[in-house]
């Protein structure tokens, strides 16, 4: 038997596995069976790719990640993406490519400020404070998107980013974000961690701002385990993003790979040696956050699923609202006019008048076995962490925050992930409207 015939023989093997232990479906039983709110969906053959990659036995980043990237910003639409090991790396990743000395005037100095949301998740603005930046906190609209009526009031002479979210899947009114980074010279981040297959005035979010990221964690719209991508198509914030991913270095080599740049000992670098092997040049304080293999190999049989997850998720999400149509004390978060979002949930908020608090409604809709989640963080000001930071020194609050807190206070959302059937649709939206017009 030759080796090819024995991977072969494998790889049946493990789909034959995955028809025994993953294919059948547990029939829905209303009140009984759980309804998360998101969850991974493959079939075999995510495990089939895993398993080639496994015997191939490559480890870290390699051909696998190459067609992964490749295959990602040709969905998007933009020249570059690079894979890292989660959403939270990719933010990370993002986030310090703005401080490369590279960008000259543009590079983001420690205690200047980037305009974001304290709704969402922590990583969209821990890099920021991990550097030493200043967020700038802005309110939320009617939408749970950055409120653009405050941008103007958020801005200042250290203003040097916008960085923020498409909450929930739902796109930010990017024309009008995008046109005041324009106006102000800013760097626009779209943390796309929420909203891969999104799409804005038809072209998909993430594609806008100078750089997006993603996260492949399983509750994301394809996952990859722990995963995630930084993209971009400036070819010079494609360079600083690189090297930083891979540990600062100057050398831009494929893993295995040696003097792609035909320089390798003939260089001047810095005031090192002439010749110094560039393989070891740091360019940057970098990181290494790169995936590996065998995460790419599912990467890639997730994204050939990625336009029917995303279907899915917006026919979930529409048969919900259609469904909650009329719900008493209870506003169904809603999309702006010129996007489609590919929802990563259904976000509503309990009205402040309503004779029942939203840990009410979250506790009876779990007791029926239904999961939900509340906006991340809700205001990420208000938590522990924050304890020891200093508002005007430390980070700016614009406003008062009050639908940041109106969403902390009353909002919750449920699943509509491709894993969810009509029949738990239904379910979810008879629990809500059962107990919301008691
Ligand atoms: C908006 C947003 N950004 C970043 C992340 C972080 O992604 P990860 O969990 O892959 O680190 C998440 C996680 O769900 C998220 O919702």
């Amino acid at each position: 038997m030759t080796k090819e015939q024995l991977q072969q023989e494998i790889i049946e093997k493990v789909r034959e596995y995955y028809a025994l232990a993953h294919a059948s479906r547990q029939e829905f039983i209303p009140g009984a069976s759980r309804i998360n709110y998101a969850g991974r969906v493959f079939d075999e053959r995510e495990m089939a790719n895993a398993t080639q990659a496994v015997l191939e036995f490559w480890l870290t980043s390699g051909k696998w990640t190459k067609e992964f990237e490749n295959k990602l910003a040709a969905y998007l639409g933009v020249k570059y993406a690079l894979m890292v090991n989660s959403g939270s790396s990719a933010n990370l990743l993002a986030f310090f490519a703005l401080t490369s000395p590279l960008l000259g005037e543009r590079q983001v100095k420690r205690g200047e400020e980037v305009i974001t949301l304290a709704a969402g998740f922590p990583t969209t603005i821990a890099p920021m404070i991990q550097y030493g930046a200043v967020p700038v906190f802005v309110d939320i609209d009617e939408c749970a998107n950055i409120d653009i009526n405050a941008l103007e009031s958020a801005l200042s002479p250290k203003t040097k980013a916008v960085m923020i979210a498409h909450t929930l899947g739902s796109p930010f009114d990017i024309a009008r974000v995008k046109a005041f980074c324009d106006a102000h010279n800013l760097w626009l981040i779209e943390d796309n961690c929420d909203a891969l297959g999104s799409l804005y005035q038809g072209r998909k979010t993430g594609s806008f701002g100078d750089i997006g990221t993603s996260s492949f964690y399983p509750p994301h719209h394809i996952t990859t385990g722990e995963g995630g991508a930084v993209y971009t198509s400036n070819p010079l914030l494609k360079k600083i993003l690189l090297s930083m991913r891979d540990w600062g270095r100057e050398c831009f080599c494929e893993s295995g790979v040696d003097n792609t740049c035909k320089a390798r000992f003939s260089q001047q670098c810095g005031e090192l040696p002439y010749g110094y092997d560039h393989k070891y040049v740091y360019s940057h304080f970098g990181f290494n956050l790169k995936a590996t293999d065998l995460q790419a190999a599912i990467g890639v049989a997730q994204l050939e699923k990625l336009e029917s997850f995303v279907a899915k998720r917006r026919a979930n999400h529409a048969r919900l609202c259609e469904l909650l149509q009329g719900v008493k004390r209870l506003r169904i978060i809603q999309a702006q006019g010129e996007s489609e979002p590919a929802w990563f949930g259904c976000l509503m908020i309990v009205d402040s008048d309503a004779p029942f608090t939203r840990n009410d409604l979250v506790q009876h809709l779990e007791s029926r076995g239904i999961q939900t989640r509340a906006l991340f963080a809700g205001n990420i000001t208000k938590h522990p962490c924050f304890t020891h930071l200093e508002n005007g020194r430390d980070y700016r609050i614009v406003g008062d925050l009050a639908r940041t807190n109106a969403m902390m206070e009353r909002g919750l959302w449920v699943g509509v992930y491709p894993g969810l059937e009509q029949a738990q649709i239904e379910y979810i939206a008879k629990e809500i409207r059962e107990f919301c017009n008691a």
